[in-house]
Formats: C-alpha cells, sequence, structure tokens
C-alpha cells in the first residue's frame, strides 16, 4: 500500500468542487487515511512547494495557494502516487487529457484544482508537512 498527499486547491475550494473531485479518487478505490482543512500560511506554502523556489512562478504560486483555505489529505492504496498522478493530468488543464480532474475541473496551469505528490519521496515529506502521525489511520 502507497501514500500520496492530495490538495483540494484554493480554485476548487472557491468553487465548491471539493466533494466532486474527492469522489473521484475514492470511486478509484482510493481510502482516505486523513483529512483536514486549513489556510496556509506563507511559510507553509513555501516548505510544501520548496522544490519551485526561484522559478518564475514561485512567489504567484505562493499567493495563490495562500489565497482560501484548502483541503488537505492522505489517499492510500495500491500505486497511489502513480495512479493520482494520472487522475489529475498534466499541470495545465489545457492540455491534461480528457476525462481528468484537471481537464474537467481545471481553470488555467496555476488554479488546476488539484496536487498530488509526484514520488515516494515527496510524499513522505509532504504527507509530514501537512500530518502528524496520530493523525494518519489505519484501517
Ligand atoms: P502539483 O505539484 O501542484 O501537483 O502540480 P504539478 O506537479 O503538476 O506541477 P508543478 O510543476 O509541481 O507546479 C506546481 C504548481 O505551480 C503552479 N504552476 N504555475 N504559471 C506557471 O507557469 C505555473 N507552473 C506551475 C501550478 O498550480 C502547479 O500545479
Ligand atoms: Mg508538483
Amino acid at each position: 500500500m502507497e501514500r500520496s498527499l492530495v490538495l483540494i486547491k484554493p480554485d476548487a475550494m472557491k468553487r465548491n468542487i471539493a466533494g466532486a473531485i474527492i469522489n473521484r479518487f475514492e470511486q478509484r478505490g482510493l481510502k482516505i487515511v486523513a483529512l483536514k482543512e486549513l489556510h496556509m500560511d506563507g511559510a507553509l506554502a513555501k516548505r510544501h512547494y520548496a522544490i519551485h523556489q526561484g522559478k518564475p512562478f514561485f512567489d504567484g504560486l505562493v499567493k495563490y495557494i495562500t489565497s482560501s483555505p484548502i483541503i488537505a489529505i492522505v489517499f492510500e492504496g495500491n500505486n497511489a502516487i502513480e495512479v493520482i498522478r494520472k487522475m489529475m493530468g498534466a499541470t495545465d488543464p489545457a492540455k491534461a487529457e480528457k476525462g481528468t480532474i484537471r481537464a474537467d475541473f481545471g481553470v488555467d496551469i496555476q488554479n488546476n484544482a488539484v496536487h498530488g505528490s509526484d514520488s515516494p519521496e515527496n510524499a513522505a515529506k509532504e504527507i509530514k508537512i501537512f500530518f502528524s502521525e496520530k493523525e494518519i489511520f489505519n484501517y
């Protein structure tokens, strides 16, 4: 079993489509083992997106991800990281494959509805940023 961190991003929160996105992951057989709503501050945003520091879109990305509350979820399932990335589609919704979450719900390259961990190393790091061990359930 593998775990991945998913964020329902501000554009999805503001458009009331968090449930619709979460539903897709659940219907695919991924299990919610941790979930919370929180409003990320600048420090948390910079930690989560540290890998993008120095890129031209970094400041805008921090501003965007801190612009409203988000929902952070740990999903568990077979091959969860790759399965979730495939379900999300390409970063830019205009280039995302038909039927993916970003193709169906994303607005543009920044307002792309959802985040998903891109490797086991990053999943482990990202999960620790948002959740303590006690907040993650085995069932
Ligand atoms: P994520 O980390 O959120 O799952 O998205 P990703 O792997 O598909 O894309 P990544 O390259 O990690 O970029 C992180 C987020 O930064 C915003 N972005 N904006 N304006 C731009 O050119 C640009 N490029 C990326 C997006 O919100 C992207 O999801
Ligand atoms: Mg990424």
